[in-house]
């Protein structure tokens, strides 16, 4: 479908928001992760509009929202004490919990099939906000083109998907900067992480005992357990490259090979090598993941709109934050 006017929506007017969502469009809303793109669960058409709009595999199922712990009884009569725990622990947040969907309330498009749903309560006050008033559990997908960087602004989803969806409602640049944490708690026994996030895997475990990390492909099989993870993900048009501490050893090859090095990584670094650089993006002043995790996409998607060729991009280590963000950047290189 095509929109003749993408309404820019501001946070005082989130009345219009709810007046499309009542009327089965979809809306870009921010939540404290990255923007979502948002539909009533409960309505396969207007969950469909989603997938239309991103171009998104129609296998790859929707996290639903909700502003109130009481609405998971909506869509499961399964809750283990443990995703109680996590709830209680982490709700409103950056986590996702995968619970068995035994009340076939969601819309057939939201599962992608499966019986199982993904439920996660986002702690923005425009995202809780618009769920509460609107008192419509929303389907949403990150508000980026299917495998583009998920946007972290309401400029980044208008990029995207102007004229694509009925509106945007603009709540400035989020917070955590990369997606949630999916857990898979439908074996209680057996909880599993399937995607690395803004809530580490010592948290969960300071609430919940050992859990196990399953972000990619299951051993033997083609369909991977978060079927979101099998797509290259999260990449620009241009190549990138994680740089460990062979800075020089890439910025030398690179420029003898006559390309336009982007250099997307902390001031320290960038000052290093900003003589062979063709352009720059900031990571923060100090290396702190946890502002690099912030800006990683906003700093993807700056070079894919300007001329350099190759994006070096800086490496951290792979603990708490560094975890999540490594996952996306090393999806980004199309390392795995
Ligand atoms: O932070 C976030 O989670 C953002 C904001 C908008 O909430 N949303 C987001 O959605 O990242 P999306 O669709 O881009 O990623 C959802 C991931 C996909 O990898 C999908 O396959 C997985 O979660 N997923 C959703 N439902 C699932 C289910 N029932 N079982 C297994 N994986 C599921
Ligand atoms: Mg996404």
């Amino acid at each position: 479908m095509i929109y003749v006017e993408t309404l820019w929506i501001r946070s005082e007017n989130l009345s219009k928001a709810v007046a499309y969502l009542r009327q089965g469009e979809v809306v870009a809303f921010p939540t404290e992760t990255v923007y979502g793109l948002g539909a009533d669960a409960t309505n396969d058409q207007a969950v469909q509009k989603i997938y239309q709009a991103k171009g998104r595999p129609s296998d790859n199922p929707l996290i639903v929202h909700l502003y109130d712990k009481k609405q998971v009884t909506l869509f499961t009569d399964s809750i283990p004490k443990k995703a109680e725990q996590l709830m209680a622990a982490f709700w409103p947040g950056p986590l996702t919990i995968i619970l068995p969907h035994t009340t076939d309330r969601a819309a057939k498009s939201v599962t992608a099939g499966l019986n199982t749903i993904g439920l996660r309560m986002p702690s923005h006050p425009l995202a809780l906000e618009l769920l509460e008033a609107s008192d419509i559990p929303l389907a949403a997908p990150s508000a980026n083109i299917s495998g583009k960087p998920s946007p972290t602004s309401a400029e980044h989803v208008w990029h995207d998907l102007k004229d694509k969806v009925a509106a945007v409602v603009d709540g400035g640049e989020t917070g955590v900067g990369l997606e949630s944490t999916v857990i898979d708690l439908t074996n209680e026994q057996e909880p599993t992480i399937l995607r690395p996030g803004g809530v580490s895997k010592e948290e969960i475990e300071s609430v919940i005992g050992p859990v196990k990390m399953n972000s990619q492909f299951i051993e033997g099989d083609t369909r991977p357990k978060a079927p979101g993870m099998k797509y290259r993900h999260y990449s620009p048009d241009k190549p990138v490259y994680v740089v460990d501490n062979n800075w020089d050893y890439y910025v030398a090859k690179m420029l003898k090979s006559g390309e336009k090095i982007g250099i997307l990584a902390s001031d320290k670094i960038i000052h290093q090598h900003a003589e062979s650089a063709y352009g720059v993006f900031s990571l923060g002043k100090d290396n702190d993941v946890t502002v690099a995790s912030q800006l990683l996409y906003k700093g993807l998607r700056y070079f894919d709109d300007s001329d350099v060729t190759v994006i070096l991009a800086q490496a951290f280590p792979k603990e708490g934050m560094g975890v999540a963000y490594m996952n996306r950047l090393e999806k980004a290189a199309g390392v795995n």
